[in-house]
């Protein structure tokens, strides 16, 4: 098993830096994901990983070996792309037999291999059938299964599942995790899902425009986001952010906002807060801001009344949308619920998980 080291990577395309200064540690083993926005880096950051893309400054280590300069082929990693890149005219087994031939494997051993591979992905019936004969899902464990035969010592995904359909998606992650717990392999997967990224992760990388604003468990992302980017991208639907100041009256620390007065839990900010007051951006996630009825934490004090905007049936929960002058309000209440546009509302903060940042740098103030 081998990790993958990429110490200050920097990339530019033209006049323009695509990565800057990129290290990252992912450890042997390790499922890391590597999520952000569209042109923030990710398959560039991949594809440099594989060889396929030259880098300017900065160092990869596969296995603990330094890689900058070997061809792709000397790597040992396997790609997965999102378009599957399978031969149109090769049947499945001579698609995963392909890059074996390459490398003059024997006639049996490449047997043993394909079937291995096969057999684990669930295509070993349809070894005969050409790619334009399977079902996107099935395109898409072939595409795996060629990765899955070179043994590789990391696995490159490169949004793999963003062209199937939502139901089978969740079902190719559960087979991708299946697949990653049998085989312990390191993985390094890139995608701009949220959703996959919390679900699939030991540990998430979130990228921004070239540069790596946090690395950490899903958990660590959700409770302890490093700044309000952060905060916004990691969890569903995203976290109120609303600005306003930290003041002391008397024993109290209490967030002000336009609308807003928030009485918060004090002793730490007191000692804390050099001046009486402090410029802020309060965080609270949908999650943490219930109605009344479904509210454990009664606080009359930290119940914010808001007007209902619309209502999105999760099942077992709804988020309500609310504002409250020109403050926009996302909270979480039972899902049978009468609730409608137009309709007040009584939310109910939960003091204990509030998030504080800094107004000027964003950055994760902690109390
Ligand atoms: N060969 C290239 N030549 C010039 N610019 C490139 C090249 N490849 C990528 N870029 C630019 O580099 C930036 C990052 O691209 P990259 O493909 O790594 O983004 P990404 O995070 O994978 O985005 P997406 O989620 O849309 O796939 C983009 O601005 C892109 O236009
Ligand atoms: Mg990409």
């Amino acid at each position: 098993m081998s990790g993958v080291t990429l110490k200050s990577i920097y990339k530019s395309f033209g006049a323009q830096t695509i990565l800057k200064n990129i290290s990252l540690e992912v450890n042997s083993g390790e499922f890391m994901v590597v999520v952000g926005p569209s042109g923030c880096g990710k398959s560039t950051l991949l594809r440099i990983i594989a060889g396929l893309e030259s880098i300017e400054n900065g160092d990869v280590y596969i296995d603990g070996h330094k890689k900058n300069k070997d061809d792709p082929s000397k790597r040992e990693v396997a790609m997965v792309f999102q378009n599957y890149a399978l031969y149109p005219t090769m049947t499945v087994y001579e698609n995963l037999a392909f890059s074996q031939r390459i490398r003059k494997r024997s006639k049996s051993e490449i047997q043993e291999r394909v079937m291995e591979s096969a057999k684990k992905l669930r295509i070993d019936d349809l070894l005969d059938r050409k790619p334009k004969e399977l079902s996107g899902g099935q395109r898409q464990r072939v595409a795996l299964g060629r990765a899955l035969v070179r043994k590789p010592k990391v696995f490159l995904f490169d949004e793999p599942l963003s062209n199937l359909d939502a139901k089978l998606r969740q079902e190719m992650r559960f087979e991708i995790k299946k697949l990653h717990s049998q085989l312990n392999t390191t993985m390094i997967y890139v995608t701009h899902d949220q959703t996959e990224a919390m679900t699939m992760a030991d540990r998430i990388c979130l990228m921004n425009d070239g540069v790596i604003e946090q690395v950490g468990t899903p958990q660590e992302m959700y409770n302890n986001p490093v700044n309000t980017y952060v905060s916004r991208f990691i969890g569903m639907p995203p976290i109120n952010l609303i600005e306003g100041e930290i003041n002391i009256e008397g024993d109290q620390a209490i967030f002000v906002s336009d609308e807003l007065k928030i009485f918060l839990k004090n002793e730490r900010i007191r000692e804390k807060l050099s001046r009486n007051s402090q410029k802020i951006i309060l965080g609270v996630r949908p999650q943490d801001l219930h109605d009344n009825y479904f509210s454990e934490i009664k606080d009359i004090k930290n119940t914010i009344t808001a007007t209902v905007d619309f209502v999105e049936n999760l099942g077992s929960t709804a988020i309500v949308h609310t504002h409250k002058g020109n403050t926009q309000i996302s909270g979480s209440i039972k899902s049978e619920t009468s609730i409608k546009p137009g309709d007040s509302i009584d939310l109910i903060i939960d003091v204990n998980s509030l998030h504080f940042f800094n107004q000027a740098t964003n950055e994760r103030v902690n109390f």
